[in-house]
């Protein structure tokens, strides 16, 4: 049954309207309009020119001829005043006529279909000035406000977004190809923004407010979501996605796009298949898990292959993998599962190899460890600006996480279980690069000594600002990992992938 209040709408159990009522006459009842004027001609879609912007359109005026928009094309990201009022507008009205418990028991289709009917008799009632495409895109537009995450939805539609972050209702930014640019996409005020924070997060069964500002969350396609309200968040509510991609990138696209040379590609699939322990460095956005995902394809399909993550973002394509994702506390503070229990857990469910989606606390102990035991073939990510720092890191992180070991223990505990770091980074043109394949060789004293493979050297940067440079071997014809690389019959392999880069 439709989700309509019925006329002199009563809280409890006021029955829906009938479907035989005349629906426009159930809507004036509502927004308090006069019966529909015939209708006003509608501007073709490509009308050259609209007559001047109307006035705020006020929903107690008579019958007021709304325009709803400029004639030039409005995209979702760059719609113009007027338009916000009329949608203001149509709204208020449509929340006023509708019952939004009722609407909530309907499929979303059918939802979908009676809030188009209900928005299209307000239009006709308001006497709105519009084109059918435009009348289109509002009924998506406050379907969206209605149903699913508002002004985001056609955000979260496009697939060349990688994040978007809003702060506050009226600053909506996106990153597309590397770079973050303000699109015009606004929230009606806080509150609607606040709203859409709250349904995304209740769909993880969390709690977004004053006394819980801050949550991690996820949305139904899998994208990662933070959310930080005032009073921590100053401006407003802090939206945070990072969107799921649907296709992975693959170690071919990232040579396809230079973030690696072909060289360098078979390298690392060497390193992959080799069963050496990787981390993977650098920045926040600059592709560590995208790289940690590309690694993982060349994992053998008989391995057992444990995964471990804040928000499961992995898409291992082997047959036998378990995913382990960690765990908040409740409202009450309990019920917390640390990314360190998951790593300790997962040591009893006889892994072949140990992924860690993000390490950054004292699971590093638990991670070198699993290296170090028999896991061969485990990976990380960490943040860190070079390989050198990577390994500095993980040491601070073990210090920090309480254990009371002499540094030098810690240090040998470290290059006896991780074989080779991968430095990603984001470059100041937006494109992403592997800008360093460094393997660990050993202590000497009290120094980790690496060694590089392969770097990336910048060489200088075209008229568009895009920057040109080059993967280059180092000469390194034998590397740590070759007698490992042996073992597994690629040694043939790496010593061409090593002279191609060289010779690059
Ligand atoms: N080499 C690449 N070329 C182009 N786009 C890339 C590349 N690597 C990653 N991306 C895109 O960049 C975005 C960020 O990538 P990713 O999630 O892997 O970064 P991250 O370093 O793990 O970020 P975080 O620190 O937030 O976890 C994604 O949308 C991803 O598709
Ligand atoms: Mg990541």
């Amino acid at each position: 049954m439709f989700g309509k209040r019925s006329v002199g709408d009563v809280p409890t159990a006021a029955p829906a309207q009938p479907a035989a009522a005349p629906p426009a006459a159930r809507v004036q009842a509502a927004v308090g309009a006069k019966p529909p004027m015939p209708q006003a001609p509608r501007a073709p879609a490509s009308a050259p020119a609209a007559p001047p912007r109307a006035a705020a359109p006020s929903v107690s005026a008579p019958n007021p001829r709304m325009q709803a928009s400029e004639p030039a094309e409005q995209t979702p990201e760059f719609r113009s005043e007027a338009y916000y009022r009329v949608k203001s507008t149509i709204f208020n009205a449509l929340i006023e006529t509708i019952d939004l418990a009722q609407l909530a028991q309907l499929d979303p289709e059918s939802a979908r279909d009676e809030i188009r009917d209900i928005v299209a008799e307000i239009i006709s009632i308001k006497n709105v000035v519009m084109s059918i495409a435009e009348q289109e895109s509002l009924l998506d537009d406050i379907c969206n406000d209605v149903l699913g995450y508002g002004p985001l939805e056609p955000l979260l539609a496009r697939d060349d977004i990688a994040d978007v972050m809003v702060n506050g209702a009226n600053a909506v930014f996106i990153e597309v190809n590397g770079k973050i640019s303000k699109t015009g996409i606004r929230f009606r005020d806080n509150g609607q923004l606040m709203n859409i924070c709250q349904r995304i997060v209740s769909q993880v069964g969390r709690r977004v407010d004053e006394s819980s500002p801050i949550c991690d969350a996820r949305l139904p396609d899998g994208s990662r979501v933070n959310v930080i309200v005032p009073p921590l968040a100053i401006d407003g509510p802090t939206l945070t996605i990072r969107k799921f991609k649907k296709d992975k990138l693959k170690l071919a696209n990232l040579v396809e796009f230079g973030s690696i040379s072909p060289a360098g590609a078979k390298i690392l699939q060497i390193i992959g298949a080799c069963r050496c322990n990787v981390l993977i460095s650098g920045g926040t956005g600059s592709g560590k898990t995208t790289l940690l995902n590309t690694l993982t394809a060349f994992i053998d399909p008989t391995e057992r292959v444990i995964t471990c993550e804040d928000a499961a973002e992995l898409q291992l394509q082997q047959p036998h993998v378990v995913r382990l994702e960690t765990r908040p506390p409740n409202l009450e503070g309990s019920g917390q599962v640390t990314m360190r229990d998951l790593v300790k857990n997962c040591l009893r469910m006889r892994p072949e190899r140990i992924i860690v989606g993000e390490v950054r606390g004292s699971e590093a102990f638990d991670l070198l460890q699993a290296m170090n035991t028999g896991h061969d073939g485990s990976m990380g990510t960490l943040h860190a600006n070079t390989p050198r720092e990577a390994l500095s890191r993980l040491e601070s992180m073990i210090t920090m996480g309480g254990f009371s070991l002499p540094p030098k223990t810690i240090r040998e505990i470290i290059v006896a279980a991780v074989d080779v770091v991968i430095q990603a980074a984001r470059l100041r043109d937006g494109s992403r690069r592997i800008t360093q394949i460094t393997e660990v060789l050993g202590l000497e004293g009290d120094t980790i000594i690496t060694q590089d493979l392969l770097t990336y050297e910048i060489q200088g940067e075209d008229q568009n600002g895009r920057i040109n440079g080059r993967h280059r071997g180092t000469g390194v014809g034998r590397p740590r990992f070759w007698e490992r690389a042996r073992y597994f019959g690629l040694e043939k392999e790496l010593a061409i992938a090593l002279d191609e880069a060289e010779s690059a």
